[in-house]
């Protein structure tokens, strides 16, 4: 029977805990959330609302076509060059996702011949880039400048490294400056996704590339979301203008993809202007980050120690860390929950994420039910 294996499939799935649902979300949920990725709280922020109902006024309900033909609004072109300037790189790409800009910038950087070394715990994004670039892909030990060097090593031609700023599952950084440094040896590029880093690392949310001392460098391109801290949707590759060109000209998900929507563009532009003029929600996100995490762990629970926004705790197995999930929702509170195959090392996690309008109550509450409802 056509399809009949994936009742095979679904099987296996149940039995080993690994089934996933989807539960619409209400527009007015009760439920405290510490399970998205909007970490500034800007997604329902009245000025981003605004930016994106007012572009769409203006521009339409979609983009009417492909960047190349008649998908690119002046709007495209003024967030592409406040983005760039706020982080601090040459020119910038804005993408239907954060998932397209990855594909793109890794399959446009990594052509036939070239080598990608790629961090084992790199976001799937970048690892489908990886599978659809023509280059060839070698995956190396998680956070290691070494092992990046080590593949440099055996390699002649183009060559790039490419990396998470923010590992989206236990939140620890990558040592960008380290990296930074193994490439220059070796004359090869570095992609990082900072997808995890734009808006709450750097001064003032400038994002982790920013911080390390990698803005406007000539030889690295940052990959952003503006689905997290800038509570819109779409993606953006940042770097020097060549590179940038050749995307326009190379990335297959740019050239064939419908252009951003008006409306996402919108707030994205007026969430990214709403973060020049409010710089301190960036050091908020990360002390409430810092705070979650100094509680659970006063309280016994095994979490990793952020570097952004992410929180993640870990849980004793898949079917307990969604059985864990269930209950804190049960008792009001929305939390993520990770496991095979989202974790490469197998072990399931509960992962909160802290927002910047999250307030003690709301920490104290939220640390409470996930202690009382432990597995
Ligand atoms: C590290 C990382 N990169 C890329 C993406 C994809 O971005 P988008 O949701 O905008 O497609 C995500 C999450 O969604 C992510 O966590």
């Amino acid at each position: 029977m056509a399809f009949g294996w994936i009742d095979d499939q679904a099987e296996l799935r149940r039995r080993a805990g690994l089934v996933r649902t989807l539960r619409p979300r209400p527009a007015d949920s009760p439920l405290l959330d510490l399970a998205s990725n909007d970490y500034l709280g800007l997604a329902h922020h009245p000025e981003v609302t605004e930016g994106a109902a007012e572009a769409a006024r203006t521009w339409g309900g979609g983009a009417t076509g492909s960047r190349l033909v008649t998908g690119t609004t002046e709007l495209h072109g003024e967030l592409e060059r406040e983005l760039a300037d706020f982080c601090g790189f040459e020119a910038a790409l804005v993408f239907s996702s954060g998932y397209a800009a990855n594909l793109a910038a890794v399959t446009a950087l990594g052509p036939h011949g070239s080598l990608i070394v790629s961090d084992a715990g790199n976001h799937a994004s970048l690892i489908d880039g990886c599978r659809l670039a023509r280059g060839t892909t070698q995956v190396v030990a998680h956070a290691e400048p070494d092992a990046v060097r080590k593949a440099l090593h055996t390699h002649d031609g183009p060559a790039v490294a490419v990396s998470d700023t923010v590992f989206s599952v236990d939140g620890d950084a990558a040592p960008l400056a380290g990296l930074a440094e193994a490439c220059r040896e070796y004359g090869a590029g570095l992609v990082v996704d900072d997808a995890h880093g734009l808006g709450v690392l750097g001064d003032g949310g400038r994002g982790a590339p920013y911080a390390a001392g990698l803005a406007g460098a000539d030889d690295v391109v940052v990959t952003v979301t503006l689905s997290k801290s800038l509570g819109s949707q779409g993606g953006a590759v940042l770097g020097p203008a060549r590179v940038i060109d050749h995307l326009v000209n190379a990335a297959r998900t740019f050239i064939f993809d419908t252009g951003l929507a008006p409306a996402a563009t919108g707030a994205a532009l007026a969430a990214l202007r709403l973060l020049r003029r409010e710089p301190e929600r960036a050091a908020r996100a990360r002390a409430v980050a810092g705070e979650l995490h100094a509680r659970l762990t006063a309280e016994g629970h095994q979490a990793v120690r952020p570097d952004a926004a992410v929180v993640s705790v870990r849980a004793p197995s898949p079917e307990e860390a969604v059985r864990w999930a269930a209950d804190c929702r049960g008792a009001g509170l929305a939390v993520g929950c990770f496991r095979p195959p989202s974790v490469p090392d197998g072990i399931s996690r509960l992962r909160l994420t802290a927002r910047a309008d999250l307030t003690d109550g709301q920490i104290e509450r939220a640390v409470r039910v996930i202690g009382e409802t432990r597995p």
